[in-house]
């Protein structure tokens, strides 16, 4: 037998995880249907489904036997979705590739239209590049493939304080990314033009507002989102644009990072 997974992420997370499990593992191919499935959770072979105590604690590593990205399934996703998927594409370019980055900038209102041309290179370029962390640590254990997990941190938190569904995965990891690179210059690895050039380039997405969330709240999913050791947190920062490192940081300055980030940037209710 085969499984086809055609759908969303979270079609290819549940679908992949029944081919994972069923007769301990028969094969599937993924056939991803939003833009953020497309560029990222339709490659790489993680599975699973969600669970009340928490996201990605029960599923496998169960690799398509083949990925069939079609532009035409896009045509008619929601705005937001393509805002979602925009925002991991960014996160390539951010991580792994300055160039990438700059083609992103200009394409961005294209992109956003759905254009079949630009979505192509984008998706195939962003593809190239998460193949490479997982091809390079597939079973996620070297902290390699960690990298991709850039503005994950708050991102995560954001979603789940907020409550599943008010953010896309996507524009949380926006925020989370707008977090970490005001982060990476104030500890003096990311020049403050650059920095400036990134919060200016997300900043002009449209996103739902940050919410009305308690920083403590934010904090301690975090905490528990990570995997740390004592007070520390491993956490993702840019060296420049196109060059993540990881760092050991104290809570207590995530406290901080979380504090001046709400502040600055407005909260507002949840709705
Ligand atoms: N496995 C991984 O490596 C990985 C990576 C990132 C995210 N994820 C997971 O993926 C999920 C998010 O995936 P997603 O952003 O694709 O969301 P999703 O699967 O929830 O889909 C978003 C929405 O788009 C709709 N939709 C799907 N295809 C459509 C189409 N062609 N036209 C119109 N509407 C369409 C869906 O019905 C849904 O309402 C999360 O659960 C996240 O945890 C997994
Ligand atoms: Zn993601």
């Amino acid at each position: 037998s085969l499984l086809v997974a055609a759908g969303g992420g979270t079609v290819g997370d549940s679908v992949g995880f029944l081919a994972a499990s069923y007769l301990r593992g028969i094969p599937w191919v993924s056939v991803p249907s939003t833009l953020l499935a497309q560029v990222d959770s339709g490659l790489g072979g993680k599975t699973g489904v969600n669970h009340p105590a928490g996201k990605n604690l029960i599923g496998a590593i169960w690799q398509p036997a083949a990925i069939v990205c079609d532009t035409d399934l896009l045509r008619g996703l929601p705005a937001r979705e393509f805002v979602s998927g925009l925002g991991e594409m960014l996160k390539y370019g951010l991580i792994a590739d300055a160039e990438f980055w700059c083609w992103l900038k200009a394409q961005t209102p294209a992109l956003l239209k759905g254009d079949p041309t630009a979505l192509n290179e984008g998706i195939y370029r962003s593809l190239q590049i998460k193949a490479r962390y997982v091809a390079a640590d597939e079973p996620d254990l070297s902290g390699v493939r960690a990298a991709l997990n850039f503005g994950h941190s708050f991102g995560h938190a954001l979603e789940q304080c907020a409550g599943y569904g008010h953010f896309r995965h996507g524009e949380a990891v926006i925020w989370g990314m707008r977090l970490a690179a005001r982060a990476s210059k104030e500890i003096g690895w990311l020049a403050a033009a650059a920095e400036a050039e990134i919060q200016a380039v997300l900043a002009a997405l449209a996103l739902p507002p940050l919410p009305d969330l308690d920083p403590e709240a934010l904090l301690q999913a975090l905490a528990h989102d990570k995997k740390r050791e004592g007070a520390t947190v491993q956490t993702l920062l840019l060296r420049q644009i196109g060059a993540v490192d990881s760092l050991g940081v104290e809570l207590s300055t995530w406290r901080r990072w979380i504090g001046e980030f709400m502040a600055s940037e407005g909260s507002h209710p949840v709705s």
